[in-house]
């Protein structure tokens, strides 16, 4: 049902490209999500974080919700569904749900610990079929004011040869908003790994707030697939406040309180900003 993206984002990195991976939130993102790729006829990644999926009710429901709509939605595109940042029982549940794509994320753990485990899930996951991403280094986090820590060559190449299908690696990229004097991806360390594994779609997170053409440059050199999460919820929630304070005089069917309304206007922005995301990345319509 879902494809596994494997051959999607081999190509994006072997053409310069990129493919978007959106997180969902909730009923709206997913429509929105689902909504946008069918738009611009080009491939989704649908991702869920262990807390949205624990905020959604679990990983089944996401599934579900996700493959009913693109039944009621008709859609014709190809999605992959992800487990975002999981951990190893996390992943576990997803491979044996039937996600087609399932990052491991083991950086908080010593790197051979990290390796083990990343190649105990790829061989569950391959098996089935299903697509392996893994993280190296670490991706700072602006909200828990962690730091990020730059991927090494080494770790790359060896989780390359131990079977991942995507990598995600720390280049001074940041979850969340990026902090005033934040200086920049780190281009020549993303260059070095980019030539230590030429075919291996490499993986850019925390994708909001970087601007152009830094995502264009890292797309260069390698990037394929850029995580987007932040970005979405600014988009909703300035619409949504927007439609709030516009209030029932401009508006003579305003109904602020129907949540089918009230929610419109923040859904149709997560569209538009993929749609923008989607023209920056260079995604290509499927014909
Ligand atoms: O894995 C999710 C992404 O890395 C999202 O990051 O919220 O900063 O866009 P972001
Ligand atoms: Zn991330």
């Amino acid at each position: 049902y879902f494809d596994n993206g494997n051959e999607i984002f081999k190509q994006a990195r072997r053409n310069h490209y990129a493919v978007g991976a959106y997180n969902t939130n909730n009923l709206e993102w997913t429509k929105a999500l689902l909504q946008g790729a069918e738009e611009t006829r080009t491939p989704l990644l649908i991702q869920v974080s262990t807390g949205a999926a624990k905020y959604m009710g679990g990983y089944k429901l996401v599934k579900d919700l996700v493959s009913d709509m693109m039944d009621s939605m008709n859609i014709s595109v190809p999605v992959i569904l992800n487990l975002d940042h999981g951990d190893y029982d996390s992943a576990v549940e997803c491979i044996k749900l039937g996600y087609s794509s399932v990052m491991f994320d083991g950086h908080k753990l010593p790197t051979e610990e990290n390796l083990a485990k990343t190649k105990e899930i790829i061989k569950m996951a391959h098996e089935r079929g299903i697509s392996v991403e893994a993280e190296i280094g670490k991706i700072g986090e602006n909200q828990g004011a962690e730091g990020g820590e730059l991927a090494s060559v080494e770790d790359a190449k060896t989780f390359v040869a131990a079977g991942v299908d995507k990598l995600a690696c720390g280049i001074g990229n940041i979850h969340g908003v990026y902090p005033a004097g934040w200086t920049g991806l780190n281009f020549q360390r993303l260059q070095e790994i980019a030539e230590a594994v030429p075919e291996t779609p490499l993986v850019l997170h925390g994708g909001s707030g970087i601007p152009r053409e830094q995502v264009e440059k890292a797309i260069s050199l390698g990037i394929a697939k850029i995580n987007i999460n932040t970005e979405f919820q600014l988009a909703f929630q300035g619409a949504t406040r927007k439609y709030i304070e516009a209030g029932s005089d401009q508006d003579k069917d305003h109904k602020g309180y129907d949540p089918r309304k009230l929610l419109l206007p923040g859904t149709e922005a997560i569209t538009d900003a993929m749609k923008e995301m989607i023209s920056w990345m260079g995604t290509p319509s499927i014909d």
